[in-house]
Order: structure tokens, then sequence, then C-alpha cells
């Protein structure tokens, strides 16, 4: 590196010589921005340029599954990003006043983080977000964690986390939208629009990244960081849907995931990264890779060295290596080699200042020093988060309306979660803290004020100490209705979060059976960050309620479903299964060749114990008769279905009409059914509402072959909402 440094100082002093004269556009804030970048890019020397295209850490590491990978190489102020862990403002600003004045071009570094469901203001994991069916609740949380997370410093989000999941074993579920790709685009958009607004200089929105791109999901058997087997039929209909609806909604970056895609990672991947991203969809921003993702190609036998991994990455196009130090400890030899291409390093260098340019860095690259107080967990934040969170409580069963609990004046409140803060917050907790949840306990006593609340605690989260169940016994003898709150630990899902299955542990199930043989109605709560089978559980229960991992809002949104303040509107968005056998499971499966009767287990059923799209309300919603606005319609035509709803009940509630479509007979044969169109509104008693979908028959009827190619096929198309379904023929 001696030589390399006496290269670069001559170098320098040479550049800077016959640069002295000509103005520097890069500097100017009213240079179009591809000048800017030209014209910085021109002034750079290879070190520069690898330094730049390279991503280390800042701040105490708090990523536990990544703990041998921080900073490899000594952390230097030319490095193009850092993930900044730090909460501290001076921290970023300190090092980053060492980049722009102690580097030679005083490029502005981008500071990373991982901000996937809030920066201290937690909401409900996105998951949870997505069973809301409301979008905009989504992009009015991630407007807020953009606020908090700019004006703390961080300029770039590692979200949204948009893969389709269909195996609740696979720990990162919590991170998504669940199983369908057209919900995965529509909460993508949403995310993307948040976070980034219309203005990326301001400090109030920060850039995206889609991750991890792709086919995270199809994970095999749940596990992380392996094999997925995806043809590029199932790349184009299921995985690639939600990234190319958000790319052309403006997402500024994407990360390049762990996955093996049927023998080329996706780490290396010039299909998915080049000729799809960048050549089919113009994707003009950057990719950086996943942790260590660029060295882990030797592992997953792509190359023989981290060198090979770095050249294969590259030329794939990951633009930025995240902290495995492969590009900075291998490129210049490469390139002396002519291993390495300029114009392929070159080309990653633009990608990371235009972003750079875009987000205003090079004119504000400080982070102004505003007190927390006036930044952080703001009233208005906070609001946001509850509203959020309340949309997301699906309620899975109400045995005789027993919900809500009205007029009941004894309560057992049990379980391991009651006094829980950390574990409501869920996987990717970002800067939340704690102290800032609300328990179910205090939420309880607040919305059930002239009641008796009994609590125990009755178990552990896992383990075989059964010492609580006598007291959670007592409690329940002592009381009209259990409130019985169990559920996972936070880390239980996320990253490397796999299981082998989906059952809660024992203790837990041996807790909910102790309780409910006192003859006392059981009303299950759940905080869990995957579908859970819960077949062998529900016949211990009067109701169920899903309540996800609700992030700050805690116990409150729960409470206030339980005292009826609250009527409950989620839906899943993802399916539960009736056993852990049946995975991997998923409403828009294939239809089988002998549907009716045949290829069923010969142990359990083949339907699901809750279906994708399910959730009750406290009040009843009646649907008139579908119909649709021609019974013949032309491959580029548009038609118009609508269906009347009526809330049939006594109280106000929030209902979602699902449409879905189905073709029965397609060169490609496709799901037997799929969601093209949803729609959240509230119902006043007695209120009847007509729903309507504006059909365009290219986009909401078309499906796609294994080349990306999008296509309509003349013939029926069947246009579903519920059990039924009328018929359009494309001609
Ligand atoms: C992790 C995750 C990714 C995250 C990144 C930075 O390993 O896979 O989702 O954004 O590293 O923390």
């Amino acid at each position: 590196m001696k030589k390399t440094f006496l290269m670069t100082a001559f170098a320098c002093a040479l550049l800077s010589a016959c640069s002295n004269s000509d103005k520097l556009i890069y500097k100017d804030a009213n240079a179009p921005i591809e000048d800017r970048v030209e014209d910085l890019l021109g002034r750079m020397t290879l070190e520069e340029k690898i330094y730049q295209i390279s991503q280390q850490c800042l701040g105490e590491n708090d990523n536990i599954n990544n703990n041998e990978g921080m900073n490899p190489v000594p952390l230097n102020p030319m490095i193009g990003s850092v993930i900044f862990m730090s909460e501290d403002i001076q921290v970023r600003n300190a090092f980053q006043k060492k980049a722009m004045e102690e580097t030679r071009l005083g490029i502005p570094v981008i500071y990373g983080y991982d901000v996937i469901h809030g920066y201290r203001t937690v909401y409900p994991i996105p998951l949870a977000m997505a069973c809301s069916w409301d979008p905009s609740l989504l992009e009015a949380c991630t407007k807020v964690a953009a606020q908090e997370a700019r004006q703390a410093g961080v300029d770039w989000v590692f979200a949204p986390m948009i893969d389709v999941a269909h195996d609740a074993r696979w720990g990162r579920i919590a991170e998504g939208s669940g199983e369908d790709p057209y919900t995965a685009a529509q909460f993508a958009v949403a995310a993307v629009k948040g976070f980034q607004g219309d203005n990326l200089a301001s400090y109030k929105q920060v850039a995206s990244c889609l991750k991890h791109f792709v086919g995270y999901g199809a994970s095999e058997a749940g596990r992380d960081y392996v094999y997925s087997e995806i043809s590029d039929q199932t790349l184009w209909d299921t995985y690639l849907p939600p990234y190319e609806t958000a790319v052309k909604a403006g997402a500024q970056t994407l990360m390049s995931a762990f996955n093996d895609i049927s023998g080329v990672p996706a780490s290396a991947n010039s299909y998915t990264m080049n000729t799809v991203l960048r050549d089919m969809w113009g994707f003009d921003g950057f990719i950086v890779s996943d942790w260590g993702a660029v060295e882990q190609l030797v592992n997953q036998g792509n190359a023989a060295n981290p060198a090979e991994a770095a050249v294969n990455a590259l030329t794939a196009g990951v633009d930025m290596d995240m902290t495995d130090g492969v590009y900075i400890k291998n490129m210049e030899q490469l390139v002396a080699d002519k291993k390495l291409d300029m114009k392929v390093i070159d080309e990653a260098v633009r990608r990371v200042l235009r972003v750079k340019f875009r987000l205003g860095l090079f004119e504000n690259p400080y982070t102004p020093d505003v007190q927390e107080k006036d930044r952080i967990l703001l009233a208005s934040s906070k609001e946001t988060a509850l509203k959020a969170a309340e949309e997301t409580m699906v309620l899975l069963k109400n045995t005789n309306s027993i919900l809500p609990l009205e007029g009941v004046k004894r309560i057992a409140l049990i379980g391991p979660m009651v006094k829980n803060l950390h574990d409501l917050l869920g996987s990717w907790l970002g800067h939340g803290h704690d102290e800032d949840v609300t328990t179910i306990q205090e939420a309880m006593d607040a919305a059930f004020p002239e009641a008796t609340i009994n609590y125990a605690q009755g178990c552990d989260f896992e383990g075989d100490d059964k010492a609580g169940f006598s007291e959670a016994v007592r409690a329940a003898n002592a009381s009209e209705v259990v409130v019985l709150c169990l559920g996972e630990k936070q880390a239980w899902s996320g990253e490397n979060a796999s299981r082998s299955t989906i059952l809660l542990p024992q203790i837990q199930r041996d807790l909910l059976e102790a309780v409910a043989k006192t003859g006392k109605p059981v009303v299950l709560v759940l905080n869990n960050g995957r579908p859970l089978e819960l077949s062998g559980m529900e016949p211990y229960t009067a109701a169920i309620l899903e309540a996800w991992q609700p992030g700050i809002s805690g116990g409150t949104p729960i409470a206030k479903v339980l005292n009826g303040s609250v009527n409950p509107s989620g839906k899943l968005c993802a399916t539960f299964p009736y056993t852990s056998g049946q995975i991997p499971i998923y409403y828009n499966r294939r239809n089988p060749a002998r549907p009716a009767t045949q290829g069923f287990y010969q142990d359990v059923t083949v339907e699901p114990m809750y279906a994708f799209g399910y959730g009750l309300s406290y009040t009843t919603f009646e649907y008139g008769t579908l119909k649709l606005s021609a019974e013949k319609v032309a491959q580029n035509g548009k038609l118009k279905a609508e269906i009347s709803v009526k809330n049939t009940g006594k109280r106000a509630g929030k209902e979602t009409v699902h449409w879905y479509i189905t073709d029965p007979a397609c060169k490609i044969t496709r799901p037997m059914k799929e969601l093209r169109y949803f729609e959240k509104a509230e119902l006043q008693p007695g209120e009847t509402k007509v729903f309507t979908w504006e059909i365009d028959v290219q986009k909401d009827f078309s499906y796609v072959d294994s080349k990306g190619n999008h296509f309509v096929e003349p013939g029926d198309i069947l246009v579903k909402v519920g059990d039924q379904e009328v018929k359009v023929v494309v001609e």
C-alpha cells in the first residue's frame, strides 16, 4: 500500500495543480447532478474510488448476528458509507468533519442504519402493518421514522424489507408484508413514499433501501442464509413484483441478499441486478451488499477467494461492499492485474455519488444539533404509531361475542407477556428503548378502571418450570374471565431466527390448558413475529386476538380492543397453517391435478387454520351482489367491478374488501386466485358503501412469463370477492 500511497500523493499534487484553474463543478449546488458526478469522478484516484464503494461501521455494534465483521480494515474518512449505530449526533458530525476536511476531495459519508419499523418511535413489525390493509398508515409511520432517523444522523435506512415469504419457520417473515406479491408491492410503495417523500435533501426524509434482492423469502426449509430454489417463472411472478413496483416508485437503493438463487447467489447475480434491475427497469441508484455477503460468496462456492468474490459481486452489480472490507483489500491489485475493468468501478462510484448528491449531503453534510425532546418520541409520532397498531390487531376467534369484555368486574391477567416491555418491540427494534413501551398490565389497568385485575405470570416463555401454574389457576378461579398473554421473544423472529416448528413452547401451551381447566373463558392474546400453529390451543380458548409485536404502543391497542374502544379490523396477510407440517402453505397456490378427491394428507387437513385475508370484527358486514360493468372486454380495455357492503351490526367497524382474479386456463398456469386490489373503509351501523374496482385489463388481469414479459391472454377471467365470482371474457 506504501507505493500506492506515494503514487496517490503524486497524483494528488498533479491533479490539484492542473485542477486549480478549473471550477470545482462537483461543489456547485446549482450544477446538474450528473455533471457534478462526472466532475468529481474525474478527480478521484483509484484508492478514493474503492473507499467510496465500501461501507464500514461507526459506533458500538448492536447487531448480534454480525458482531465479528466490524471494520476489518481501519476506519478511514475516505469511506463511502458507515452503518451508524450511535444515537449521538456529535459522533456522526465528528466523523463527517474528518471526511469533509481531512480528505483530499471532501466527499461526505452516507450514514445508514436498520430503521425497519421505527427509529425510536417503534411501530408494529411490518408483518403486522400489512394486516392493517391500510398502506397510508405505513406511509405515516415511515414518515415519522424518516424524520427521527435523519435528525439523528441517519441519511439512509435499510428498509423496507419486501421479501415475499411462504414459510413461517423463517424468522424474517416478521420483517416483510407476508405471502402475497401484490400486498408486498403496495406496502413497499407506501414505505418508499414515507421514507423518501418528495425532497430527499430535507432533514425529514431519508433514502430507502429495498431488501433483500431477491428471493430471500424462498430460503429452503425456512432456514437463513441458505439456498433458494427459484425458477425464472417464480422469480417473475412471485419475488420480483414488489421490487419492480417499488423501484418504479423511486426507491434510491437496494440491498443484495444472502441467498443462493438456484446456483447463482443473489450477491453475484448479474441477471437480477444488471439485466432485470438496470437494463429492464432503468434503476439508477445503487446496490449495497448485505453484511459480508461479498466475502460469503466464497462460503457459497461462487468464488475461490475474496478477490474473486470482489470481482463476481462488483461485475454482477453490487456497487457497495457492506463491512467485510473485501473491495478495499483486493481491488487495487485486481485492477493492476487487469482482472477488473476501471469502467465497472467507475459506474459503481457514479451510482453512490448520485444518491449522495440527491440527498444534499455535499451542501449539508452535518446533522443540525436539535435537542432530542424536539425530534424524538413526539406526541404526534406516538399517536401515529398507536393508530397503526390498533389497525393491525387481528381477531381470530370470538365465541359468543365474549369480546369486548363489557361489564366484566374480575379479570385474570396471566402470562409471561403481561409485564413484558422488550419483546413487544419485536425484531429490528432500531433505537427503541424498553422504557418507551406500555406494558399490557399498565394498559389493562387503564382500560378497565372499575375491574379487579388478578395478575399471575404463570410461567416463563420457555423451559419446564410450572411452579407458577397454581398462582395462575387461583387468579383464574377468582375471576370471571382469563386474559392469557402468550407469544414469542423478540429474538425468536427476525434474522438468524429460524424455528423447526411454529408451535409455541410446550410450557405456554400447558399454562393455557391449566387455566382453561378452571372452566373460566380464556381470551388468548398473542404477541409474536410469525404465523403460529394454533390448532392445538384453539379448543381451549373462547377468543383469540393476534396482536403481533406492536412496538412502543405495547399493551394499549390490545386493551382498547378488549374493552371495545377499538373495533378490531386487521386481517391476515400470511396464512396460519393448521400444522407446521403443512408448510409451505399460502393462499395463491396453483391448482392440483385432482383438486377435490385426492392428494390430501392422510393425517391432517389440507386446509389452513386461519386463511390469508381472515379476520373478525365486533360488528357484522353483509355483502351485496358482485357486479361487473361488462361481460366482455378488449385486451387493452377497462371495466368496473363493484360490490356493496352493509354494516349490519350495532357499532361502527372497518372492513377491507379483497378483490381477487382467477384465470382458469392460461399458457402458464396461474394461482387458484390472485389478489389484485384491496380497499378498506369504515362503515357506521346500518351504513352501506359501494366498493368499486376500476379495472385496467393490461395492469390488473395480466400475468408475467419467465422472461419478465407481462401478457394478457384472451379467455375467461373470474373476478372474485369472498365466495362470489363473476366471469368476464377477455377478447
Ligand atoms: C443484516 C441483515 C440486513 C441488514 C444488514 C445491516 O445481516 O441481513 O437486513 O440491513 O445486515 O445490519
